[in-house]
């Protein structure tokens, strides 16, 4: 992955983050990101489920902006990280997404 200046990473190309299935990445810090693509938009958010520290991304977007975590079935707005439904109980962290020439860049935690 490549620093694409003020802190900004290039994690993907836009293509790769297909609708309605959530994309896992690792920044160069060790920070496991889920990208979640809802229309022309990309959301990022931590691919850590709170509830036992699971992966995200190999869940489901079952709602526009909703990824289920596919270990116990909590739901998560990717907007805002929020918690939809149990059993998880805190939100997960959002970051800012830029997309540029095709590319899906993450920067800070929102
Ligand atoms: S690890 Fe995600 S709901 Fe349990």
């Amino acid at each position: 992955m490549e620093t694409a200046g003020q802190s900004f990473v290039r994690v993907a190309r836009i293509h790769e983050v297909e609708p309605g299935l959530p994309l896992g990445v690792i920044l160069d810090d060790g920070r496991r990101i889920c990208l979640v693509r809802d229309g022309e938009t990309i959301h990022a958010v931590e691919d850590r489920c709170p509830h036992r520290d699971f992966a995200l991304s190999g869940g489901d977007v079952v709602a526009p902006c909703v990824v289920e975590c596919p270990w116990h079935g909590a739901r998560f707005d990717v907007r805002t990280g929020a918690v939809l439904q149990g059993p998880a109980t805190d939100a997960l962290a959002t970051f800012v997404v830029r997309l540029a020439d095709g590319e899906v860049l993450v920067g800070p935690r929102r």
